[in-house]
């Protein structure tokens, strides 16, 4: 109704700005990839895979050459892109090794006193969905409590992972905690071993007694068996796809996800229409994170293996939920964002992305390839078509941005690292929003980005590197902060002229001390405005909870599965 209202409308009084005439709410569909490399994709310089709909939407709006995730894993990149601000303010930093939401029974997650853009949006009256990866929790205190869901962070439907997609979800024997530690398992095993054996010399020589002995055995079964346990069992802990609170489909069909996916997208864009609301679709792709499964139409569509149908499977996906704006006449009535979470996962070859001329990749922290990302936006008579934009753009931009265009106030009682672009998209400004950005490994900023307001030049100050395998730019499965090297006199890159990182200005420069000091007063204010949180990192948060676990029949560990008759066989295969 409220589209035939505002054709009425436009027709009545034609104008320039027929775009902005419905009553200037306009529908968001953020669209996000997850592991897709910043050279994966057409538009980005990629001349072997076939990203039509992705082109189409650089064509069409805005193309982001410097946009920059704020994490090189998912948990915090996200975080901060559905809240606006880096996610140490929300606690959802990592500290340790595990840098992700591991387990879907865990307590971790973005905190429900965060605002994320979806509760901002429901505030100016919109229907929200997410469709796809949330990865961050689901809930906490108690089985069901749903703090962490979706549903509880502003959207009014969710279909989706609430966790991630793991390696270990194709059933193939392909187990991430081996590929990063290989002897695992060992290790466990010879430490309850080694426990065993003492206490039993300990028991033949008479300083325990069998209770002891007993009591020693079982704790140390415990031990070594839990880490074994959740970390060997990952399909069964975690693949599930749940609609709103319920689980319905368990394991995981990953061939044909993508057009689950979509038809849920398009179902709820269908709704929304006929409701007349304007809406807020976050289109969150499960391609093109291993493990990779693409349907049956895309099998072998590429040059590049099941990687590179996956990415034209995800091009595929993008193009429908635009071709449905279309055929809705929402169009122009619609600001569109596409976004990956961070670069490319280059440690898995020929199965990970292709992160362009940029250094590292998912994992690494602070390497432009690890968070230089696809930026584009849509909104036609809006963001004039075809613009390119070289400055430097934050994904935590997104947050003030929709704020501006929902016409909600941003929330005065909190720092929001974001800015609003829009008059930079439009072309009102040409400035850089931002003079400084801070790199993260989980709690550790290990560079700054200088943009200074005049001039071309954009400066990077590295203070600490990925511990790299010798002569590579890549660690085994992935690289950790922990293992980062703290370099002695850190590296000052010009990225404008140098993107690659590779050639360090040299130390004696007068720039160098230019840049060194105008970084450290910007970090220590920086620092200054980070309150202290509760970290969602802790062990007591990400540890996997028999009380938390899900199960969609039956009682777990057993009857796990089911699967969602809602879609017919096709959507299966
Ligand atoms: C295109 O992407 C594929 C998959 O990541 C990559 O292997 C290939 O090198 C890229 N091609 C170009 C020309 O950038
Ligand atoms: C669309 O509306 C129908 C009918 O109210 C509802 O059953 C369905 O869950 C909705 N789907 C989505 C994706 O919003
Ligand atoms: C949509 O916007 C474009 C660009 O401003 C304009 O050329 C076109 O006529 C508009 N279409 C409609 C249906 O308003
Ligand atoms: C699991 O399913 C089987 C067959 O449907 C049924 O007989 C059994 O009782 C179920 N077990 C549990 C624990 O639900």
């Amino acid at each position: 109704m409220a589209t035939t209202g505002c054709l009425l409308l436009a027709i009545a009084f034609f104008t320039y700005t027929s775009n902005s005439v419905c009553d200037g709410k306009p529908n968001i569909v953020v669209l996000i990839a997850d592991d897709l490399g910043y050279g994966d994709i057409g538009c980005y310089g990629n001349t072997s895979l076939s990203t039509p709909a992705l082109d189409g939407l650089a064509r069409d709006g805005a193309r982001l050459t410097h946009h920059l995730s704020t994490a090189s894993v998912c948990t915090p990149s996200r975080a901060a892109l559905l809240t606006g601000r880096h996610q140490m303010r929300s606690g959802m930093a990592p500290i340790s090794n595990i840098r992700v939401n591991f387990w879907l029974a865990a307590r971790a997650g973005l905190p429900a006193s965060e605002i994320t853009f979806a509760e901002l949006t429901k505030q100016a009256g919109y229907t929200n969905a997410l469709i796809g990866k949330w990865h961050m929790g689901i809930s906490r205190d108690s089985f069901g409590d749903h703090l962490h869901h979706p549903l509880n962070q502003g959207f009014d439907h969710f279909y989706g992972l609430i966790g991630t997609n793991f390696d270990d979800f194709a059933d193939d024997g392909h187990k991430i905690v081996l590929k990063q530690t290989p002897y695992f398992n060992y290790q466990w095993l010879s430490t309850w071993m080694i426990i065993a054996m003492c206490a039993y010399c300990l028991y033949r020589t008479k300083h325990i007694n069998g209770i002891l002995f007993s009591i020693v055995v079982i704790m140390a079964t415990i031990v070594c068996g839990y880490p074994c346990f959740v970390f060997n069992n990952l399909l069964l802990l975690n693949s599930m796809i749940h609609r709103n609170f319920k689980v319905v489909e368990q394991p995981i069909r990953h061939v044909g996800l993508s057009k689950r996916l979509v038809h849920e997208g398009l179902q709820f864009m269908k709704n929304a229409t006929v409701s007349g609301k304007p809406f807020l679709l976050v289109m969150s792709f499960v391609h093109v994170h291993t493990a990779i499964k693409v349907s049956r139409e895309f099998e072998g569509s590429s040059s590049h293996g099941v990687y590179g149908d996956a990415v034209q499977e995800l091009d595929w996906s993008v193009g429908q939920i635009l071709d449905q704006l279309d055929v809705t006449g929402q169009r122009n009535n619609t600001l569109v964002y596409f976004v990956s979470d961070h670069g490319g996962h280059v440690e898995l070859g020929s199965l990970g992305g292709y992160n362009g001329v940029f250094k590292g990749g998912k994992t690494h922290g602070a390497p432009e390839g690890a968070i230089r990302v696809p930026g584009l936006f849509r909104w036609p008579g809006i963001v004039p078509a075809g613009r390119v934009l070289d400055q430097p753009v934050s994904m935590m931009d997104l947050f003030p941005t929709i704020a501006r265009v929902a016409g909600v106030p941003l929330p005065a009682d909190r720092l929001i690292d974001g800015v609003d672009i829009l008059p930079l998209l439009q072309g009102h400004t040409e400035a850089a929003p931002h003079e400084f950005m801070f790199h993260y490994c989980g709690n550790k900023l290990h560079a700054t980005r200088y943009i200074p307001n005049t001039g071309k030049h954009v400066w990077k100050w590295v203070t600490h590197l990925p511990r790299y395998k010798p002569g590579s730019h890549a660690c085994r499965f992935g690289c950790t902060c922990g293992d980062a090297v703290e370099l002695p006199m850190p590296h000052l890159y010009d990225v404008t002229t140098d993107p690659a990182e590779s050639a360090p200005v040299p130390p004696d420069k007068p720039i160098y001390e230019h840049i060194r000091r105008l970084v450290s007063a910007a970090v220590n204010e920086h620092r200054d405005s980070l309150a202290p949180v509760e970290s969602q990192f802790s062990a007591r948060n990400v540890l996997w909870r028999y009380s938390l676990q899900d199960c969609c029949q039956g009682v777990f560990p057993f009857n796990c599965s089911c699967l969602d008759t809602v879609f017919p066989e096709s959507f299966y295969a």
